[in-house]
C-alpha cells in the first residue's frame, strides 16, 4: 500500500475512505488531495458526496503551473525556477517576458526577433486612439485601460483565432506592445496632453517612457525594466485568476485581459500602490507615522496599505529590490518627501506587536507608487503601470491554461444557504 494516502473513516457511515496524495515540484509545500475525490464520500449511493468549502480560495489550488514559485514564508520568488533577484539584477523586461511566455531564457537571436514583434506591436489604430479620446479628460486611467482592452476585441479581426500556437504568439506579441501604448496613451489623454507615437527603435522601456513623458532618461528606463520585471507575473493571484477564468468559457484574450486589469484595480490588489500614496499623504509628515500606526492597530477597518499579503509572510522579495530602485531614480528627479515618511512607517510597523504578530511586512506596492510618482505619473497612472507589467505575466498563464487537458471552464460550487421550498404567494396577497 502506498504511503502516499489520505485515509479515515466517515462517522457518518463508518465507511472507511481514502484520498491519495500527490504533489508537486517541492515535496515541503506541494503535496495535494484532489478534492473531487471526496465525490465519493457518501451517506447513500444517490448523496451528491462532500464538497470542499474554500472562500477566497485561501486553501485550494486551481491548476497546475511550471511557470512561478512564490514561498511565502521564506520570502522567495522564481519565474521558472530563476530567482527574482537575479533578473532584477541582469536582465531585461523582454527577455522575462520570453522566459514567462516560453519557458527558457532566450538566445541573443530569439530575443532580437522576439523584441522586434513585440515593440513593431506598439502601433495601435488610430480608430482605438479616438475611442480613448471618447473618455472624459480627467478621468481615472485604470477604467479607461480596462475598456480600451475589452475594445480591443473588437477593433481587431482576429481575435476568435487563437487555436494554433502561431496564433496565439500572434495576440501575446500584440497586446504586450499595445498594452504599453494604450498605457501610455490613457494617460496623455486624461492629463490632457496630446498623443506621443511609438518609437520602436527606443526598446520596450523606452519607448514606454517617451510615448509617457516625451523624453527617455536611460536611469529612468533602467529603473522601469526592474520594476516591469517584478511586476511580471506573481502565480495565481487575483487578476490572474481572473484572466484564466475568462479564457476558461473561451473568450479572446484581449476580453480576458479586460477582465484581468478590472481585477487588478482593486485596492487589496493592483490598485493598492495607488492607496499607498492617499496614505501617505494623509499621514503628512514624518513625526504623524507613530500616531497613524496606533490607528492603525485601534481601528479594525484601517489597513495599512502596501503591507500584508495572502501569500507572504516574511517580507516580500521584490520590496526589498524596489526600495533599492526608488533611489537610483532620487538621483535623477530628486527625493520624493514621501520615502522618508513610508520609511518610518516600515520602522514603526515592523516593531510593534499587532504587525509582527500578523506576519505584515511591505508587500511590491508599498514603495511602487513613490518610485512612479517621483518619475512623474500622477497617482491615477500607478495600477496602469503595474498592468503594463503583468500583461506578460498575464498572457503566460492564458497559454499554459489553453495547453492544460486537465482545464475545463471554470466553476465553482457553492453551499446553498437559503430558503427551502415554498409556494409562490400573489401580489395582492403579500
Ligand atoms: C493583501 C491583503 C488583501 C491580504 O489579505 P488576506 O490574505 O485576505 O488577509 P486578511 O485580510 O484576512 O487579513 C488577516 C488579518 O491581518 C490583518 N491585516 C492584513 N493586512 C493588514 C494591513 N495591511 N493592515 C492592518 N491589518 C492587516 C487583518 O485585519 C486580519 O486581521 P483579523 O484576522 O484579526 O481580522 C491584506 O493584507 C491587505 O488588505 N493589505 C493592504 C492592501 C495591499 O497592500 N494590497 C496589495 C497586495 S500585493
Amino acid at each position: 500500500m502506498s504511503r502516499n494516502m489520505l485515509k479515515g473513516t466517515d462517522k457518518r457511515t463508518d465507511k472507511p475512505f481514502k484520498l491519495s496524495i500527490d504533489r508537486g515540484t517541492y515535496v515541503a509545500d506541494g503535496a495535494y488531495v484532489r478534492t473531487d475525490g471526496l465525490r465519493k464520500i457518501k451517506r447513500t449511493d444517490s448523496d451528491f458526496g462532500l464538497l470542499g468549502y474554500d472562500p477566497a480560495y485561501l486553501n485550494t489550488a486551481s491548476c497546475k503551473s511550471a511557470i512561478t514559485y512564490i514561498d511565502g514564508e521564506e520570502g522567495i520568488l522564481r519565474y521558472r525556477g530563476y530567482p527574482i533577484e537575479q533578473l532584477a539584477e541582469q536582465s531585461t523586461y523582454l527577455e522575462v517576458a520570453y522566459l514567462l511566455i516560453r519557458g527558457t531564457l532566450p538566445t541573443r537571436d530569439q530575443l532580437d526577433e522576439f523584441s522586434e514583434r513585440v515593440n513593431s506591436q506598439t502601433s495601435v489604430s488610430e480608430d482605438v486612439l479616438s475611442f480613448i479620446r471618447g473618455f472624459p479628460v480627467g478621468g481615472h486611467t485604470m477604467g479607461m485601460l480596462v475598456g480600451a482592452l475589452g475594445a480591443l476585441s473588437v477593433f481587431c479581426d482576429d481575435v476568435r483565432d487563437f487555436a494554433t500556437e502561431e496564433a496565439q504568439d500572434r495576440h501575446i506579441c500584440r497586446l504586450m506592445g499595445h498594452v504599453a501604448t494604450l498605457g501610455a496613451a490613457v494617460h496623455r489623454h486624461s492629463a490632457g496632453l496630446s498623443h506621443v507615437p511609438p518609437d520602436p527603435d527606443l526598446g520596450f522601456c523606452g519607448n514606454l517612457l517617451n510615448m509617457l513623458f516625451g523624453e527617455v532618461d536611460p536611469v529612468l528606463a533602467h529603473a522601469l525594466e526592474v520594476l516591469l520585471i517584478l511586476h511580471a507575473d506573481h502565480e495565481q493571484n487575483c487578476s490572474t485568476s481572473t484572466m484564466r477564468a475568462i479564457a476558461s468559457g473561451g473568450a479572446d484574450p484581449y476580453s480576458a485581459m479586460a477582465g484581468a486589469a478590472a481585477a487588478l484595480y482593486g485596492p487589496a490588489h493592483g490598485g493598492a500602490n495607488e492607496a499607498v500614496l492617499k496614505m501617505l499623504n494623509e499621514v503628512g509628515s514624518v513625526d504623524k507615522v507613530a500616531d497613524y500606526i496606533d490607528r492603525v492597530v485601534a481601528e479594525k477597518e484601517l489597513r495599512l496599505q502596501g503591507f500584508g499579503h495572502r501569500v507572504y509572510s516574511n517580507y516580500d522579495p521584490r520590496a526589498k529590490i524596489i526600495k533599492r530602485v526608488a533611489y537610483e531614480v532620487f538621483e535623477v528627479t530628486g527625493k520624493n518627501p514621501l520615502i522618508d515618511i513610508a520609511l518610518e512607517l516600515e520602522r514603526v510597523a515592523l516593531q510593534n506587536d499587532y504587525f509582527v504578530s500578523y506576519n505584515l511586512y511591505p508587500n511590491v506596492d508599498f514603495y511602487s507608487g513613490i518610485i512612479y510618482q517621483a518619475m512623474g505619473l500622477p497617482v491615477r497612472m500607478m495600477t496602469v503601470l503595474f498592468a503594463v507589467g503583468r500583461s506578460c505575466g498575464w498572457l503566460a498563464q492564458w497559454r499554459e491554461l489553453l495547453g492544460d487537458s486537465e482545464q475545463k471552464i471554470a466553476r465553482p460550487r457553492q453551499i446553498y444557504t437559503g430558503e427551502d421550498v415554498r409556494d409562490y404567494v400573489a401580489l395582492d396577497q403579500r
